[in-house]
């Protein structure tokens, strides 16, 4: 054991399978106690079952300390009390990495309601009530001490929430808004020492399984730290532990895309062009060379933005 973590206590939500399961073996490797939690529930959200126990196994096989909890994201109540336990049973939280998810894909036009709603629950709804929740706890224990706490929040992102992918608005909208969540919740909680990134993560799950021509996924403990396959979910997970450590306290707000054996710093919206009409309000009828040449510079070529 390395001790990047010793002493911590994190949660990992959605950590029964997949990247979370990574993550949790990770934070576990380098001391941390950590909370597994996962509802045990299909790709799509249905049912419910105990798979944070095998974890919570693994982790004591391996000789960390683990805990299973079964708690849906999505419910106040339960993330509350979740977050109580950790205060209760294991005395303090310092670490919470949001990465439940679930998916629903289909194109717009065949999407129920129910299943833009579930996903926004799980991903948006979920990564907001811990965060809320440890937040509270963080802010109470800075106010009793007057000083700063030793605070991480790790949240995941991805690819569909930063360029889009067909067959997922609901998804992409999820994740997109995790973006404003990490960047907002970082300002909110800079004044009491809290840092809130997020990851982009990926790797051969059983929710990128769902894509066409994927092969079975792979269960973060089937591989041996030394067997590298680039589709290992757990392969970010490093990201995730240094994200979590004291090394990593000026780092915040910000975008880590953390695929394979590559590790990029992501950086969104900034202007690529601009004009400014000089203190005037800009005419409708006179824009249409001005953005094609100024703004966009695609009015020689003709090309089509986007899609
Ligand atoms: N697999 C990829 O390539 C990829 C790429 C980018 C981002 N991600 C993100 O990484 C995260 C993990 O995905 P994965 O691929 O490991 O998927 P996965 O299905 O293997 O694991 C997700 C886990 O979340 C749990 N879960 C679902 N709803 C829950 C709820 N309400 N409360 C608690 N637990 C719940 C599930 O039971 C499951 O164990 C997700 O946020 C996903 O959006 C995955």
């Amino acid at each position: 054991m390395s001790g990047l973590l010793d002493g911590k206590v994190a949660l990992v939500t959605g950590s029964g399978h997949g990247i979370g399961r990574g993550h949790a073996l990770e934070l576990a490797k380098h001391g941390a106690t950590v909370i597994v939690n996962d509802l045990g529930t299909s790709l799509d959200g249905q049912g419910t079952g105990k798979v944070a126990d095998e974890v919570v196994q693994i982790i004591e096989d391996r000789g960390g300390k683990a805990i299973s909890d079964f708690s849906d994201v999505g419910d106040e109540e339960s993330v509350d009390l979740l977050v109580e336990r950790a205060y209760s049973q294991l005395g303090r939280l310092d670490i919470v990495v949001n990465n439940a998810g679930i998916v629903r894909d289909r194109a717009i036009w065949n999407m129920g309601v129910d299943d833009f709603d579930l996903v926004m629950r799980v991903h948006v709804r979920g990564s907001w009530l811990t965060s809320r929740a440890v937040a509270r706890k963080w802010r109470e224990e800075s106010k009793e001490t007057g000083d700063k706490v030793y605070g991480r929040i790790i949240n995941t992102t991805s690819g569909a929430g930063l360029q889009g992918h067909f067959g997922q608005t609901n998804y992409s909208a999820a994740k997109a808004a995790i973006v404003g969540l990490t960047q907002t919740l970082s300002l909110e909680l800079a004044s009491i020492g809290a840092t809130v990134n997020a990851i982009s993560p990926g790797g051969r799950t059983r929710m990128s399984a769902t894509m066409a021509g994927a092969a079975a996924p792979i269960e973060p403990d089937e591989r041996s730290e030394d067997e590298f396959d680039p589709k290992d979910p757990s392969l970010g997970s490093p990201v995730v532990a240094w994200l979590a450590s004291p090394e990593a306290g000026h780092v915040s707000g910000q975008v880590i895309k953390a695929l394979g054996e590559n590790i990029q710093w992501l950086k969104g919206w900034t202007p690529i062009s601009a004009v400014s009409n000089g203190g005037k309000r800009w005419d409708a009828n006179k824009l249409g060379t001005i953005m094609g040449v100024d703004v966009f510079g695609t009015r020689a070529s003709g090309l089509r933005l986007g899609g």
